[in-house]
């Protein structure tokens, strides 16, 4: 077994880094895949909370890099899925408690055992970005359909290529179908034309996410959510599967249709 390593960056902070890489590996690890995440945002960690295992942190990989403890004390398996582990970030230390030749040889030890490594990187382009991209093979760029997040996706698009760690493939998330159609927000195509860059997927804005996260249960599990759908959508694509987009207009277009066959427009 090689585990492909992927790493979720953005350059801006709270676009849905960390919602995506704990979906991503509900996702895979529901379908049989073998997944560690690592928390890479050190002083900030949550994605243990998102996870819903905060309560069984007793080891971080500030802990593993320093030598307290082996690489599997600080392994914690998910409750309901077996084959998800996560490895948490140290709370209170200082980002510069790791370098990227730390994170080369730990992530090292991972490829012969699972078939992923999804790595949750910190906002900005520094240490910890750095640290979350040394071992990647494969980096997913978060955006959401603004032009701020757009803008800092963009450069960080750049460093990635000048690192040869591109290309990048791109998540769009929180995309409002609504604020698209009455032009109050940019659309997939609009985000795509100013980042020259593949897209991997495109994710609707969804409350059932918030609740997912405050539950420590991510959207992935949940069949009927269309965040959660996308989500197991960009798994599969991870796999190697071609999966249609979602639709994600067809509320819009219905109407429309409706509207026209009604005579008003
Ligand atoms: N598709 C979505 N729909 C609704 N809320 C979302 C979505 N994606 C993320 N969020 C919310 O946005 C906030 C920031 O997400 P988070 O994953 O912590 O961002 P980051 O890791 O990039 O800082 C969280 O409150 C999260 O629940
Ligand atoms: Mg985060």
């Amino acid at each position: 077994m090689t585990a492909q390593v992927v790493t979720i960056t953005s350059g801006k902070g709270g676009v849905g880094k960390t919602t995506a890489v704990a979906n991503l590996a509900v996702a895979l690890a529901s379908g049989g895949s073998k997944v560690v995440c690592i928390d890479g945002d050190i002083g900030l960690r949550n994605l243990d909370v998102i996870l819903g295992l905060e309560n069984r942190i007793v080891y971080d990989i500030v802990d593993v890099i320093e030598g307290r403890c082996r690489l599997k004390q600080a392994m914690i398996r998910d409750k309901k899925l077996p084959e998800l582990y996560l490895i948490p970030a140290a709370q209170t230390r200082d980002k510069n408690a790791v370098s990227p030749s730390d994170m080369n040889r730990l992530i090292k030890d991972l490829r012969t055992d699972y078939d992923f490594v999804l790595i949750d990187s910190p906002a900005g382009i520094e240490r910890g970005f750095r640290n979350a991209i040394a071992a990647a093979d494969r980096v997913l760029v978060v955006t959401n359909p603004e032009v701020s997040a757009v803008r800092d996706a963009d450069r960080v698009i750049g460093i990635l290529e000048a690192e040869e760690k591109g290309p990048a493939a791109l998540i769009i998330n929180r995309l409002n179908p609504v604020l698209v159609k009455n032009h109050d927000m940019l659309s997939a195509d609009d985000v795509l034309d100013l980042l020259a860059v593949e897209l991997i997927g495109i994710v609707p804005e969804d409350e059932n996410v918030i609740i997912g996260s405050n539950r420590g249960a991510p959207v992935a599990f949940d069949p009927k959510s269309r965040a959660g759908q996308a989500f197991r959508n960009i798994a599969r694509r991870l796999k190697g599967e071609t999966v249609p987009f979602l639709d994600l207009d067809s509320h819009g277009s219905l109407w429309e249709r409706i509207q026209r066959l009604a005579g008003r427009k």
